[in-house]
């Protein structure tokens, strides 16, 4: 064998053995490459070394230092490639290939449910106005929820039919507890406790046995606002809730005041706000009237004063422009997650 035929040999497989080495999928696929190659016992480098023999004499040493050069390249390859794998540690079954570099999924942070976001929103609207916070329980009495509103035991807002009465043991009327049907409730609370002025707005959860459709839940959120002072007008009413709505809704918003009846405001307005062409009532409003100011100790002829109560679930709706108030509380994540 001559030595340029030598060389092409080792040439030739210097290259098919990088090639197969590289291709190979698996430490199984890697081995037998090995093995193929550079094995000790009958690798083909091995099987090349005896036509060294037949290499003319001047031109050993060169033949000689090729052949040793290819043997570490192939080594060399073959170490590269087993590395490779060992840092690929997740290999999947099929043998397909992991890169731990890529970016994992980003896992999804929560945020506040919508309604908790209009809260915080209105609270701080009306806390600009000047409003301060009032609470006052989901649990109620007759006291609070109808008698000190001004709504009498012959009144069909009683009826047990129009609320959820609580049976708690042998009770008269007076005593008898039920979840409250309104915030209102807070305004009595707050009345019974201080002196005027009062400026508060009270948001919680009211609860009605309302049949759910789009802009009805048999229990939803009201915002309550109570304002108290000496010579306090339907006019003060009319731009505090004009500039609330706007705040929340946009300047764009058309805000309507259409006469009504609640037994504790006169005059009593029914409020409805504009959206997509469509009036839709948010809630009621009015001068508190003065058998309130009364059942809670305050001097009709000193002071008056404007209440409203508005639905949280309504405002959020027009505000987003979900079509449908149930949406809210089905907690599909897909639904929730635009907020
Ligand atoms: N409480 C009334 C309701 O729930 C709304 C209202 C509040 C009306 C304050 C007048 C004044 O329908």
């Amino acid at each position: 064998m001559t030595l340029a035929e030598f060389l092409n040999q080792l040439d030739e497989l210097a290259s098919s053995a990088q090639q197969q080495l590289e291709q190979a999928a698996d430490l199984d696929a890697l081995e037998a490459a090995r093995i193929e190659f550079i094995g000790t016992k009958s690798g083909r480098l091995k099987a090349t070394q005896k036509f060294l023999g037949e290499i003319e004499k001047t031109d050993k040493p060169a033949a000689g230092k090729r052949f040793n050069e290819v043997k570490t390249q192939i080594q060399a390859a073959y170490e590269r490639q087993q590395q490779q794998m060992a840092n690929n540690v997740g290999t999947g079954a099929g043998g397909e290939q992991f890169d731990p570099t890529i970016p994992g999924p980003r896992p999804r942070l929560g945020h506040l449910h919508p309604i908790t976001q209009t809260i915080e929103e209105l609270k701080n609207i009306m806390g600009r106005l000047g409003f301060s916070l009032a609470e006052g329980p989901e649990i109620e009495d007759e006291w609070h929820n109808f008698e000190a509103l001004n709504i009498p035991l012959s009144h069909p807002a009683r009826d047990p039919l129009d609320n959820f009465y609580l049976h708690v043991g042998e009770t008269t009327h007076h005593q008898t507890l039920l979840m409250r049907s309104q915030t209102s409730t807070v305004q009595i609370r707050v009345m019974e406790n201080t002196k005027p002025p009062v400026r508060i707005i009270s948001l919680g959860r009211v609860y009605r046995p309302d049949t759910p459709d789009a802009t009805h839940l048999p229990m939803f959120h009201q915002i309550e606002g109570l304002l108290i002072d000496r010579q306090v007008t339907m006019a003060d009413l009319k731009s505090v809730l004009r500039l609330f709505a706007s705040s929340y809704l946009g300047t764009d918003v058309h805000v309507r005041f259409r006469p009504s009846f609640f037994p504790f405001t006169e005059p009593s307005v029914e409020v409805d706000m504009r959206w997509n062409d469509k009036w839709i009532e948010m809630g009621g409003a009015g001068m508190v009237d003065p058998a309130v100011l009364q059942a809670v100790g305050y001097d009709p002829d000193e002071v008056t004063g404007f209440a409203f109560g508005l639905g949280i679930e309504r405002l959020c709706a027009r505000r987003h422009g979900i079509e449908d108030i149930r949406e809210i509380y089905k907690n599909d994540v897909r639904f929730l997650h635009q907020f």
